[in-house]
């Protein structure tokens, strides 16, 4: 039964639309939502290694609730699973054990889950059934919705990958009580970028709350507000021809950031530190005002990042710019701002302007870092 306090967002994408469920403890619906749309026939259930740690009683448990045979297959954490070798492993173990074009294939974890996963999902028999559990605040706010799912090649992010969207979406917000605080930290990245993206009313009340964000109403609150933007956009654009674009506000420079420290970072911290990169480009273009840009930067120098990145070879970073996906005739296409919901697609920057945003966001860092708490 679904409680009052559960709350369900449409992704509205005519045969291929889906439900996310949203709310604490809400993980007792799934084995009742499954037998409904009669998925429950060969089943697999892909874990993060940390979150198998913590909760594998809670998810055995949920399970074995529903009558057919189950597997229970555990991904090493990290984005280094983000990798073909891992993508073998996860097709052999499919094809060794049997599963044919029935199956369905749930991803609990956080990002890099809901990509591998997604991907392998995509492509295994061209295609099989997908259900998203969502574990970290950034893969609830932003990366299981949407249906983006997709590995890395060498250095190069989310380089091979597919549009697929999942049946539902389950996020249980009880799962944010063990993520531990740099994973926190790392989904506020994507919340902030929901608040320049949305109005100013999201982003006084993320700015505000912003030390009380955890809270269970307001990151539940939070969820659901991210959500449902994110949705909007998606209905609108499945496949990123146009307006979806926005969603990649700071990616651009997140993206190469990740590839240049070897992956070594968070995804959330990349996505902070490229939305200040994007704020400055955006007022080095005089697209965005010395007044505005001191305003919004607030919001994402809220978080403290670590020193690396305030020390990153710019000429590297303009590179991998270049052989981003986003990329296009030799060009970068930056995502920039000229106010909070105002947001520029395919914008343009020369040389000089690209290093002085990106000299600006060093300097921007480093100074935040040394500041006294
Ligand atoms: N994370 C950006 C998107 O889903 O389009």
């Amino acid at each position: 039964m679904i409680s009052l306090s559960t709350k369900k967002v449409l992704v509205p994408l005519k045969e291929n639309s889906y439900q996310v469920f949203i709310g604490s403890s809400i993980l007792s619906i799934l084995p009742d939502e499954i037998k409904r749309r009669n998925l429950n026939k060969n089943l697999i259930i892909a874990v993060d290694g940390n979150v198998w740690y913590y909760h594998q009683e809670k998810i055995k448990n949920l399970f074995t609730q529903i009558a057919c045979k189950i597997f229970f297959y555990i991904v090493p954490p990290g984005e280094k699973s983000k990798s073909y070798l891992e993508l073998n492993e996860f097709y052999t173990h499919l094809l060794n054990n049997g599963f044919g074009r029935d199956t369905l294939i749930i991803g609990i974890g956080g990002g890099v889950i809901g990509d591998l996963i997604g991907f392998a999902t995509a492509t295994f028999m061209r295609g099989v059934q997908l259900v998203h559990i969502p574990t970290t605040l950034l893969a609830s706010v932003d990366s299981s919705i949407g249906g983006k799912t997709g590995i890395n090649f060498g250095k190069r992010k989310n380089i091979i990958g597919a549009f697929y969207q999942p049946k539902a979406v389950f996020i249980d917000t009880d799962f944010l009580d063990t993520l531990p605080l740099e994973e926190k930290i790392s989904g506020l990245g994507e919340v902030i970028k929901y608040a320049f993206l949305s109005d100013y009313d999201l982003f006084n009340f993320v700015e505000k709350k912003f030390n009380s964000l955890f809270d269970k109403k307001i990151i539940q609150e939070i969820i659901l507000k991210s959500v449902s933007i994110k949705a909007a956009i998606v209905a609108q654009d499945e496949k990123e021809s146009s307006l979806r674009k926005i969603l990649n506000f700071g990616h651009t420079f997140a993206h190469a950031f990740e590839s240049e420290m070897n992956f070594r970072v968070k995804h959330g911290e990349a996505v902070v530190a490229g939305m200040i990169a994007a704020l400055f480009l955006s007022n080095e273009l005089n697209l965005l005002s010395n007044q505005n840009l001191e305003k919004f930067l607030s919001l994402p120098l809220k978080i403290k990042l670590p020193l690396k990145f305030a020390s990153m070879n710019k000429g590297n970073i303009y590179d991998i710019m270049h052989s981003d996906k986003k990329s296009s005739s030799g060009k970068i296409n930056f995502v920039l701002i000229s106010d909070i919901g105002n947001i520029l697609l395919d914008v343009h920057a020369n040389k000089k302007e690209i290093f002085n945003a990106l000299q600006k966001t060093e300097d921007a860092i480093h100074k935040n870092l040394i500041k006294p708490l």
